[in-house]
């Protein structure tokens, strides 16, 4: 192929799709200890609306002076793969401890939790000769990546449908090996999912389950262990994910389970083996970071009333979003270009950033704006908030209130 073809394909490829209204922006923000949840942006204080770092514990001084010992001690690479001259006490601890929080037998950590799905799934996919996964419509990328890459059967059931699942499951031959892959909490639509009722589909039709913990570790069950623990089954789950870049506020990712599960994963993952380990001072502060979360009791329940109250809110003005039982709330705009709109003036005209949330992270069609809550947020903030949304969504607006009865779990 001559050379311009190559640049004409993927150029093509991009402007169809900026075409469609799904242009990406990225803002620069600059973060601060001391003024959060008020950043920097371009020279203009905002207001961030929209952070994963749920606890805000990338701004933790404790965490922060931990990691900066360990920096000034020892430097800031790892220096190879934990296989290769990459593996510290710091790494062998942060292990020990993340089994502990979920008190599980074993753990094995990643640069993230993208590459830790990713990377754990296809290679449970790939120990066993036949087998079929089943996997909720609204799994994460990361899930359906690993999942697809090994290119073993998998069967979608419709978004948290226990009765779907299980007719899936019952049509599927009892010798077949079976893998359920689900999250805990759906990070675009906040839905809280019964772990428990998973683990009972499990046993009854023999299936493994490999559950994503993501959006709920460090703000659910107890001491933050997440929703698993919280609906009592975190040990009969065989394989748990979750991140140290939200609840924790650092970066990262894992996997717990039992010790003959993460042994496999150790000896075969290549997103594990082939890596450069993550910053001993980054292991180090997530540990920290964990034995902090692991108390902030209060802090979790602070979470969890703003929501209450800014949902309230939004009922009160008419202001439709997907109804929940977690911090994620998320208001349905449906249009691309017209929830990016939103956000813009938003930003412009308030100060206020919430990033927009379109195709490909969402269906089309199915835009919204995803707000996030942290223990830094007071009640004025969610005045003002309420303020500006009041101000350029109007109930009246054609397009929600004709889409008002939309199915959200597409
Ligand atoms: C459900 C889910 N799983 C995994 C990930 C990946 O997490 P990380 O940012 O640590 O790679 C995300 C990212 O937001 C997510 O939403």
């Amino acid at each position: 192929m001559k050379n311009n073809k190559y640049k004409y394909i993927l150029k093509s490829k991009t402007q169809k799709f900026f075409e469609e209204g799904y242009q990406r922006t990225f803002l620069p923000i600059n973060r601060s200890i001391n003024s959060f949840p008020v950043i920097n942006s371009n020279s203009k204080k905002i207001k961030i609306w929209c952070t994963n770092d749920y606890l805000n514990m990338s701004h933790n001084q404790e965490v922060i002076d931990e990691s900066t010992k360990i920096l000034k001690q020892v430097g800031t690479g790892s220096g190879g793969t934990r296989n290769i001259s990459g593996n510290s006490p710091y790494h062998e601890s942060l292990e020990k401890k993340i089994a502990s929080f979920h008190n599980t037998e074993k753990s094995i950590i990643f640069s993230s939790a993208y590459t830790a799905n990713q990377t754990s799934l296809w290679t449970l996919c790939k120990a066993f000769e036949k087998l079929c996964v089943f996997s909720d419509k609204l799994n994460h990328a990361s899930l359906i990546q690993g999942i697809k890459n090994s290119g073993v059967e998998c069967k979608i059931f419709d978004h948290n449908n226990l009765e779907h699942l299980e007719s899936l499951l019952k049509k599927t031959n009892e010798e077949i090996p079976k893998l359920i892959v689900f999250e805990s909490l759906y990070s675009m639509n906040g839905t809280i999912v019964e772990v428990n009722k998973y683990v009972e589909l499990a046993k009854k039709y023999n299936a493994m389950t490999y559950l994503d913990e993501v959006h709920a570790v460090g703000l659910y069950g107890n001491k933050g262990s997440g929703l698993a623990n919280y609906f009592g089954v975190s040990d009969q789950i065989d394989l748990i994910n979750g991140t140290f870049a939200k609840g924790f506020g650092q970066i990262g990712g894992y996997v717990v389970g039992k010790t003959y599960l993460i042994d496999y994963l150790k000896t075969f993952a290549p997103g594990f083996i082939f890596t450069t380990s993550m910053m001993p001072s980054t292991a180090g502060a997530i540990s920290k970071s964990i034995s902090i979360v692991e108390q902030e009791d209060e802090k979790r329940k602070y979470i969890q009333e703003m929501s209450n109250y800014l949902k309230n809110l939004l009922r009160i003005n008419k202001i439709p979003f997907i109804e929940n039982n977690s911090h994620i709330i998320p208001i349905m705009i449906f249009d691309a270009m017209l929830v990016k709109k939103y956000s813009q003036t938003l930003l412009n005209d308030f100060g206020l950033y919430i990033q927009p949330v379109f195709y490909p992270t969402v269906a089309k069609n199915r835009a919204r704006l995803r707000l996030t809550i942290t223990p830094k947020h007071n009640i004025d903030d969610i005045h003002e908030l309420i303020y500006a949304l009041k101000k350029i969504i109007s109930p009246k607006d054609s397009l929600i209130s004709t889409k008002k009865q939309f199915d959200y779990s597409i």
